[in-house]
């Protein structure tokens, strides 16, 4: 639909990805895509790729954090990074805990942190666009929205990066309602989880990966905050961490650092922590 190039599916379950191909390909008609959805057989088949996107491993269910299902799905990631060893194209991450399992995937692919990219930031910043726009009945198309840090309950909305047209969202909100829209973003994923019961969120994350996908294809060079390994961002290294990176044919082409108070870098040093902690089980 965003004409950013022809897609290849797998999944471990025989049949599902060549189902769900056809499915989406008979709704071309309507939809207007000009590009082949077909499935793949093996991985290797998809190596000339310039973008894969990893959602395998399990959702959550009610009840569960994100970092619960941090051994269920690193043995999933485990399997299949090794095989992007020589992936000359850039890989999004969306399986959860997405930070941890871009550490893993990095890790384990070998690739250069620019090229392994989490999807975090990017789809909190498009919650928190959505929610500003509900709010003020302001078309969301006029509203950017900046959110960094881990995409848990402790991610950070930057309300000074958070504008409508460039006025400021507070000076049109006031500053108790910006605090009561980041809070409802960082619950937003829990609360489709608990909505929805057995199914987690598809369509906020899957237009945000389109998103990043079509900043490296067409090698825009936009602006969207994504997870990759920080290498002494803020004095933190060795996590993986959303921040706003300049992204294009080379992934993550530049990494930004937003100016931070002391409680959100406080904030970030507890995040780090936390991932080191959850990255260190089995
Ligand atoms: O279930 C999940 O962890 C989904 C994440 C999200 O929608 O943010």
């Amino acid at each position: 639909e965003k004409n950013i190039g022809s897609v290849l599916m797998f999944d471990l379950q025989e049949g599902l990805a060549a189902g769900k191909a056809l499915d989406m390909m008979e709704a071309a008609p309507v939809r207007g895509y000009q590009h082949v959805i077909a499935a793949g057989s093996h991985l290797t088949e998809a190596m000339d790729s310039q973008v894969a996107i990893v959602t395998a491993g399990s959702v959550r269910e009610p009840g569960m954090k994100r970092e619960d299902l941090f051994s269920r799905n690193a043995a999933v990631i485990d399997e299949i990074a090794p095989e992007f060893r020589d992936f000359a194209g850039t890989v999004v991450v969306a399986t959860e805990p997405v930070d941890p399992m871009t550490m893993r995937f990095t890790a384990a692919s070998g690739l250069p942190s620019s090229r392994v990219l989490g999807l975090g930031g990017v789809l909190d910043s498009t919650r928190l666009r959505h929610i500003i726009a509900r709010e003020t009945g302001i078309s969301a198309e006029n509203i950017t929205a900046l959110v960094v840090g881990r995409h848990s309950a402790e991610m950070i909305p930057l309300r000074e990066y958070c504008r409508i047209n460039g006025v400021p969202v507070e000076a049109i909100l006031g500053t108790d309602a910006f605090g009561r829209l980041a809070e409802e973003t960082r619950r937003a994923g829990d609360v489709i989880v608990e909505m929805a019961q057995r199914a987690s969120a598809y369509y906020g994350p899957s237009a945000a990966a389109a998103d990043v996908a079509q900043a490296i294809v067409h090698d825009t060079k936009r602006v969207l905050s994504v997870s990759t390994m920080w290498t002494g961002q803020y004095g933190i290294s060795g996590v993986a961490m959303s921040l706003p990176a300049v992204v294009g044919r080379g992934g993550a082409e530049r990494i930004l650092e937003p100016r931070l108070d002391d409680p959100q870098l406080s904030l970030l040093r507890a995040s780090a922590d936390k991932l080191t902690a959850i990255t260190a089980q089995a």
